[in-house]
């Protein structure tokens, strides 16, 4: 049997050894409050990229103080941010894996003590905050925002740029009838509503000129959300605008019961890559070999994303080999346990 889980994958300039993908994981564990990486980051990345998963993505990093969901995040809000980034990169790179950052803004999701903002003036729940509504100042600032944390996550080295467009978070609150009640031409119809992301996306593009992807929630759970050809219009807005890669997850935007079962948004995947031809990531509840095979190989998804099931057992990628009968080739160090 070919085994596509351990097949290169080539996007843009870029080849990852594996399909395997660490998903984006808030590990709020930036002690200083001030966004930078720590030692635990450190250990938290690289031995990921030791268990030879072949792309490690970052935590959601805050491009704005204020668009961190917690003060533990991750930043990139400031130049000074880029020397513990940079040695993030470099311990992933000494094992074969590429680096990819999420660059994210909470907007009302935002934990904070500080003032918050949004698309509009809505609090997530009657526990968080009322986020203040952005004026266009507002909305260029964060723009700008995203474009100069593009041009740092380059000079920290990364491969690859995601933008956080998932999960009700800041970009997502644009473009989601649930959260979105603005007048201007930032809100209402589609079109407008995804001017902020389409804005975002031009401004990223002037310093970034690497593959890049964006993560989104395929399903709202909602019935007066986006739904399925609202998100395939996204996608293949997105992707005539030059994105490369859509990472598909699903909820977040608004306080919601979800059962999930194994694969639970892969079928999201399925239908924005098909809807939009665009190549597409899978996450939520993939647990085996198997079943991240399946998905490949009915090509229904191009990347496999993995989150807590990294955090269980970094090494996974041997975990999913040994079940699918290929061997493997692991850090040399590790070779007698190999
Ligand atoms: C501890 C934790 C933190 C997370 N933080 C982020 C994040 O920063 N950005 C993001 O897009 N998703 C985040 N997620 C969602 C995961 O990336 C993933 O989509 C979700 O957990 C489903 O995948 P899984 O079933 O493999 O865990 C987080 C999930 C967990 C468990």
């Amino acid at each position: 049997m070919k085994h596509k889980l351990f097949e290169p994958y080539t996007i843009k300039n870029l080849t990852l050894k594996n399909r395997i993908v660490m998903s984006p994981m808030c590990m709020y564990s930036a002690d200083d409050q001030d966004g930078h990486a720590q030692p635990f980051h450190l250990a938290h990345y690289e031995s990921r990229a030791a268990g030879q998963v072949g792309l490690i993505f970052t935590e959601a990093t805050a491009v704005l103080p204020e668009g961190r969901i917690s003060h533990e995040d991750l930043g990139i809000w400031d130049d000074k941010h880029v020397e513990g980034l940079q040695e993030i990169v470099e311990g992933v790179r000494r094992h074969g894996a590429k680096a990819g950052i999420q660059l994210a803004h909470a907007g009302r999701k935002a934990n904070l003590q500080d003032e918050i903002f949004a698309p509009s003036a809505k609090a997530f729940s009657d526990s968080m905050k009322i986020p203040t509504a952005m004026t266009k100042d507002d909305i260029q600032r964060t723009i700008k925002a995203f474009r100069s944390s593009a041009a740092r996550a380059k000079e920290a080295g990364f491969d690859i740029i995601e933008l956080h467009a998932a999960h009700g978070y800041l970009i997502n609150q644009f473009l989601s009838p649930l959260t979105n009640k603005r007048k201007d031409e930032y809100g209402g119809s589609r079109e407008n509503r995804y001017r902020f992301l389409k804005e975002t996306i031009v401004a990223v593009m002037e310093e970034w000129d690497g593959p890049l992807f964006v993560r989104i929630s395929g399903e709202e759970y909602h019935e007066e959300g986006n739904k399925m050809n609202d998100f395939i219009y996204f996608a293949s807005e997105m992707k005539s605008q030059g994105v490369d890669f859509i990472d598909v997850s699903s909820g977040g935007v608004v306080p919601a019961t979800i059962d999930p079962y194994p694969g639970y948004q892969v079928t999201f995947a399925e239908k924005i890559k098909q809807g939009a031809e665009i190549d597409t990531g899978a996450v939520g509840l993939i647990t085996s070999g198997i079943q991240a095979e399946e998905i490949l190989q009915n090509e229904r998804a191009d990347l496999i994303f993995l989150a807590r099931t990294l955090l269980r057992n970094p090494y996974w990628p041997k975990q999913a080999a040994d079940e699918l009968g290929y061997e493997l080739e692991g850090p040399r160090q590790y070779t007698r346990a190999w």
